[in-house]
């Protein structure tokens, strides 16, 4: 994007979408994210590969759900500015009914979600943030798009990251899956230092307590909670790229990943 400013936009703070469509290269930036994105890059080389990885992993999973687990309908919260693979188009070629609420609290995300969602089927878009988990599940337009007493497919992608203590970030997921129906699917990753060198991770705390890095890392045993009392699906909680990978492509390491993902079914 060039730098002329959308009404109503603040484009000299960096913002989370904006920055990852920077890493996955594309044209919706300011100069305050590249600027945040390369300093992330100088401390995670491989941030690209990260962001590359985690939305094949979306892809991967979406499908799963809408081709073999029967959902029809998905909460994508945290959604980001559109590129190649959006949850509904990834739903709607397996099954061309599927309706997927989208919800984001970045107002640039809504303004081209507009122009995405024109003719997308049913779908709809709400400028809302996770941390009001309790006004989302109350949007009008969320309920008159999908039935929450039937399964969803709830997607918290790179996105829980973004809350900054372990149990907030429970307390949200937990009054998300209370309000879904059994049979519902949570589709979830979250970034960790689990492979980083003692170095690297010095550097990510570092960078954390002085202001450019937003995203609060977790371990696998602090993600795995927020899949309490669901059940995970083979091959549970692992590296993005572990997840049920295409075997003709490239496997990039978990260090390299730095993302855990998995999927996990709630119980009847
Ligand atoms: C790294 S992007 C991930 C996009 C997409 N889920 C994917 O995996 O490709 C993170 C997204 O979460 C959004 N986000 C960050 N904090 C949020 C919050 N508190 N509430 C709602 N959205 C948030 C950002 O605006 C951004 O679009």
């Amino acid at each position: 994007m060039g730098e002329s400013t959308p009404a109503g936009l603040d484009t000299s703070t960096m913002h989370p979408a904006r920055r990852y469509n920077y890493w996955l290269g594309g044209k919706d930036h300011f100069a305050a994210d590249r600027a945040s994105g390369d300093l992330i890059e100088k401390f995670h080389p491989t941030i690209r590969t990260t962001a590359r990885e985690n939305r094949a992993f979306l892809r991967r999973a979406v499908h799963h759900l809408a081709a073999d687990a029967g959902i029809d309908q998905f909460l994508d919260i945290g959604t980001g500015l559109p590129t190649a693979d959006n949850t509904h188009e990834v739903a709607q070629r397996a099954n061309p009914d599927a309706r997927v609420v989208y919800v984001d609290n970045d107002p640039m995300v809504m303004a081209h979600a507009r122009a995405l969602l024109d003719g997308a089927g049913a779908t709809c878009y709400i400028e809302q943030d996770l941390r009001n988990p309790g006004a989302i599940l109350a949007d009008p337009q969320l309920t008159d798009t999908i039935d929450l007493s039937r399964p969803v497919g709830l997607t918290l992608v790179a996105v829980l990251h973004f809350i900054p203590t372990h149990q907030q970030a429970r307390d949200i997921v937990g009054e998300l899956l209370a309000a879904l129906a059994p049979g519902s699917h949570l589709i979830l990753t979250h970034g960790t230092t689990d492979f980083a060198t003692p170095h690297e991770r010095a550097y990510a705390e570092q960078l954390l307590r002085g202001g450019p890095a937003d995203a609060y890392p977790r371990s696998h045993d602090q993600i795995a909670e927020y899949f309490t009392g669901l059940h995970l699906i083979e091959p549970g909680l692992v590296p993005v790229s572990d997840w049920r990978p295409n075997p003709d492509a490239p496997r990039p390491s978990a260090h390299d990943v730095a993302l855990y993902g998995g999927v996990a079914r709630l119980g009847d």
